[in-house]
């Protein structure tokens, strides 16, 4: 098993990458919170595939929880997942604490225009949230600089304001951002860190999330589209579930869709509660 550096400290990691870097090494990196499981798996591998080093880090960041309880209750699984690093071939893990990230505390910390991306979806029903998402990769991608970024589907309106930061910051004229398919169970529940909380219970319902985003992709015609959501709503309502949301939007824009007119490429997306934990995900129609 091939040897991984492990940083705690941003100069350090900083001067270790700069270095690298003036050698001509191209880096790539996937940031996480950890709970590693396939999904990160995958970014981590393709980051390893097209680059000299691959830098993961792992940071539970506390100011993109909006609900405190989700915060306390995030797995952590340090060991096992330097063991899987290891085993993946990742070159570099930052493992930061709060305050090397936000030296100055996080009362102060800058705010971001996302606009509309902040008013839907996630960015309605997790206030702050992605104001957090910012904060956390901004200083991330600044200590690390990568050549390229790897980001999950599997978090769409995370991968669409990630990549609006990008332009905002003007990164992108440094850094490319790849955002890679939703990594699944054999059942179709997308893989996620917090599955690990759900109940035997939960888990055997888990999957009819995905089930209802694929019976909506298979059945959508051009027109209003309201009925289908409504179907589907039922659907994971008498399962047990507590909806956020069941949504069409453009895929480029997010703006939500009620009238499709059958060409526009489009994105069915879904947040539920089972047993108090919060799951999400979403299926491209076109
Ligand atoms: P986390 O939930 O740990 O996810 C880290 C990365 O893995 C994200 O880009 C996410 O989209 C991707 N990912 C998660 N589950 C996936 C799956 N089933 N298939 C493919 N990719 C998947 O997202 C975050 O952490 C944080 O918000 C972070 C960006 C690290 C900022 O704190």
């Amino acid at each position: 098993m091939s040897h991984m550096n492990i940083f705690k400290n941003a100069e350090q990691l900083s001067n270790f990458l700069f270095q690298k870097k003036k050698n001509g090494k191209q880096i790539g990196f996937v940031p996480t919170m950890g709970a590693l499981h396939p999904g990160h798996l995958e970014l981590l591998s393709q980051s390893i595939r097209h680059n000299d080093l691959t830098v993961c880090s792992i940071f539970v960041n506390p100011t993109q929880f909006n609900d405190p309880e989700d915060f306390k209750k995030y797995p952590v699984t340090i060991e096992g997942d330097i063991y899987l690093l290891e085993l993946a071939g990742c070159n570099v893990l930052f493992l930061p604490a709060v305050s090397e990230i936000y030296p100055e505390g996080t009362n102060h910390l800058g705010k971001y225009d996302l606009g509309f991306l902040e008013t839907v979806l996630e960015g309605k029903f997790r206030p702050g949230h992605f104001q957090g998402v910012c904060q956390v990769v901004q200083r991330l991608l600044e200590i690390v600089l990568p050549n390229t970024l790897y980001m999950g589907q599997k978090d769409y309106q995370q991968s669409l304001v990630i990549k609006k930061l990008l332009s905002m910051t003007r990164l992108d004229e440094k850094i490319k951002l790849k955002v890679l398919p939703t990594v699944r169970e054999a059942d179709g529940l997308a893989m996620s860190s917090r599955n690990k909380r759900l109940s035997k219970e939960a888990r055997s319902l888990a999957p009819i999330i995905s089930k209802t985003l694929q019976s909506i992709k298979e059945s959508i015609r051009s027109g209003k589209t309201q009925e289908i959501i409504k179907k589907g709503v039922i659907q994971l309502e008498s399962a047990g579930f507590k909806t956020d949301y069941l949504q069409l939007a453009n895929a480029e824009t997010l703006e939500l869709i009620k009238d499709w007119d059958g060409q526009l490429k489009i994105v069915v997306l879904a947040a539920a509660f089972i047993e108090g934990i919060r799951l999400i995900d979403n299926i491209l129609i076109n």
